[in-house]
């Protein structure tokens, strides 16, 4: 079945979806984006990843030419036009990607030279990369490559320069095809993973790193929302290497995986080297919250 995507107020038959190769996602990949998740194809927080879409455009000075209110109207009309090819247990991705249009070489950059190219699409929600972490763990490792620090490129503007996370993750990977990134920034503390936020259970208190130098995630904040509602006492805080090393859980937040644990830093065990209390009652509070069994859903797909 064929999927349609938005492109600069089209719907088009996904293979159709063509954009110049002088587009700025290209010329310069200046690009703004985000990912929304369904649960039970309902989008999860979907006001929020506009809102800070709308940041993000804002600091890049990318002029969308449309409200907040136009933009959410065009992608529920987008993820409602594919909502047929999706079976009733599969959830998906809904990307954001708007890039400020033709580039011409040279050009003064704070011109934006026409429309910007808008991109919204739907994918299924692929969770195999982590589902069997949510059991065993995954290996949180720090990579050689540090985060670009938030003096150059605030780590909040949500974009598509991808090419550092990438070398990250891939350095991790080399050291273990289990791992994670863990990005350090330029003073050795504890900043984000290429995809994630990063979270520490020491002494019954979950603590994660500011937004100083990380993504305001906002799967971060509903992992600290619900701990907060479960009586769990939170940090944003500075963390170096030390405390994850010495910390009693990890996990990561992220849209896919909500939660993913990790078991192991820099082959330290975490804790005792299991899953532990805290990171399994934050996932039962959100599969609760959104009414499906998050761990369940993406099991299924390895099962
Ligand atoms: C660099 C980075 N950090 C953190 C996150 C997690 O953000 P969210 O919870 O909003 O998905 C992402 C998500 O893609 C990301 O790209």
């Amino acid at each position: 079945m064929t999927r349609l995507v938005h492109l600069s107020g089209e719907l088009v038959a996904e293979q159709d979806a063509k954009i110049s190769i002088f587009d700025s996602a290209i010329m310069l990949a200046d690009t703004v984006t985000e990912s929304t998740r369904t649960f039970h194809h309902t989008p999860f927080k979907l006001d929020e990843h506009i809102e800070r879409l709308y940041l993000s455009l804002k600091l890049t000075r990318i002029d969308p030419q449309m409200s907040p209110a136009e933009m959410k109207r065009i992608t529920l009309e987008t993820f409602e036009a594919n909502l047929h090819t999706y079976e009733a247990h599969e959830d998906c991705w809904i990307v954001h990607n708007i890039s400020r249009g033709l580039s011409i070489a040279g050009a003064d950059p704070t011109k934006q030279v026409g429309a910007p190219t808008v991109m919204i699409f739907t994918q299924p929600m692929n969770l195999k990369p982590w589902a069997k972490f949510y059991k065993q763990g995954c290996h949180g490792v720090t990579p050689m490559s540090r985060m670009v620090p938030s003096q150059s490129l605030d780590p909040r503007i949500k974009n598509r320069s991808r090419l550092p996370y990438t070398l990250a993750e891939m350095e991790a990977k080399l050291v273990d095809p289990e791992a994670q990134s863990v990005i350090l920034d330029l003073d050795g503390h504890v900043a984000e993973n290429k995809g994630g936020n990063i979270f520490a259970v020491s002494k019954g208190v979950l603590r994660t790193p500011t937004t100083v130098n990380c993504l305001a995630g906002i799967s971060r904040a509903a992992a600290l929302e619900l701990a907060q509602q479960l009586g769990i006492p939170t940090q944003e805080t500075v963390l170096q290497p030390y405390d994850l090393a010495t910390a009693d859980e990890m996990f990561f937040t992220s849209t896919p995986y909500c939660i993913m644990p990790s078991t192991k830093f820099n082959g330290h065990a975490v804790g005792d080297g299991q899953v532990g209390p805290v990171t399994k009652r934050l996932l039962a509070a959100w599969s609760e919250l959104v009414g499906l069994d998050i761990v369940a859903q993406a099991e299924a797909q390895i099962n």
